[in-house]
């Protein structure tokens, strides 16, 4: 199916890319980048995911360690653990998984990452400088991840009408800001869709790029797609199977088999964004570690 865009394999070089970043760093400081993961909880997907992450790190040889902290963690526990990691020299990197619990008030915890680590680019200050346009902050990884699969992909986003579905703070808001910018492989035209907005599909229907990040499983149907658009679904939904052994499956917000065929490109899922996610962690790993001794 030559229409799909293969996450899989763009995210294998950008980790090629990342390796040989860690390896210049080794032969010139003798600094091996290190990331630190902490996960609160036993949240079945959060520990699937940094089991992900930890594994592609110690691949391309960035030193990682998860801290696992009990669901009962206190806040101010939390804060202790996060300036103990902030002043540790050997971590470059630290990652707080999302979602907390709900007694923990994520916006106090991602303020609290030291910026120069925050290597999801959560910090407001990251935020900041994304929406200004400043490259000397981190980008939030899944929307920085899709970024590089439209550039990687000869996606023309200058002038474009891209509608991104979805305005959380993870993907929609730093990918509408993303694509934006003045700046290059951007200068587009973003229309953000959300749950009360009006004409959903209909604008969907003005896109030359629509990009699906609601969280709603096999949300977008063909009849919300222009033939030739680039659709990318970053996705990822539950939905019950009795025939699957744990008794779901995970789909995404884009009904993939009806859209394939008229989409000008499109991602799989899985197979798409989820990869790009991992290897955008991995990069901003290697660039924290980079700036540290800079
Ligand atoms: N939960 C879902 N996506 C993410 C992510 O990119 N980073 C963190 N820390 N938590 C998440």
């Amino acid at each position: 199916m030559e229409n799909l865009i293969d996450g899989k394999a763009i995210a294998s070089r950008i980790h090629a890319e990342t390796s040989a970043t860690v390896s210049e760093l080794a032969a010139k400081s003798s600094l091996k980048p290190g990331l630190v993961f902490v996960r609160v909880g036993e949240d079945p997907a959060s520990r699937a995911y940094v089991g992900m992450k930890e594994k592609m790190a110690s691949e391309i040889g960035i030193d990682s360690r998860t801290i696992v902290l009990d669901e009962k963690t206190t806040q101010d526990e939390l804060l202790g653990i996060i300036a103990d990691l902030n002043s540790d020299t050997a971590v470059h990197g630290i990652l707080v998984q999302a979602p907390l619990p709900s007694h923990i008030d994520e916006r106090v915890i991602f303020s609290a990452v030291d910026p120069g680590k925050d290597v999801d680019g959560f910090h407001p200050v990251n935020v900041g400088k994304l929406m200004l346009g400043d490259t000397s902050g981190f980008r939030p990884c899944t929307p920085a991840g899709v970024h590089e699969l439209l550039i990687r992909s000869g996606v023309e986003t200058s002038g474009a009408e891209v509608v991104v579905l979805g305005r959380g703070n993870i993907v929609g808001k730093p990918m509408a800001a993303i694509l934006m910018q003045k700046a290059a492989h951007a200068n587009a035209t973003v229309t953000v869709v959300h749950s009360r907005s009006r004409n959903v599909a209909e604008s969907c229907r003005r896109a030359d790029i629509l990009i699906a990040a609601m969280g709603s499983a096999h949300f977008v149907k063909a009849d919300m797609v222009k033939p030739g658009a680039v659709v990318i679904d970053v996705g990822v939904n539950r939905i019950d199977d009795p025939s699957a052994k744990r008794g779901y499956r995970l789909v995404g917000d884009v009904d993939f088999e009806n859209i394939q065929p008229l989409a000008g490109m499109i991602t799989p899922n899985p197979g798409g964004v989820g990869p790009m996610t991992i290897a955008m962690l991995m990069h901003n790993t290697a660039l924290a570690a980079s700036r540290a001794i800079a």
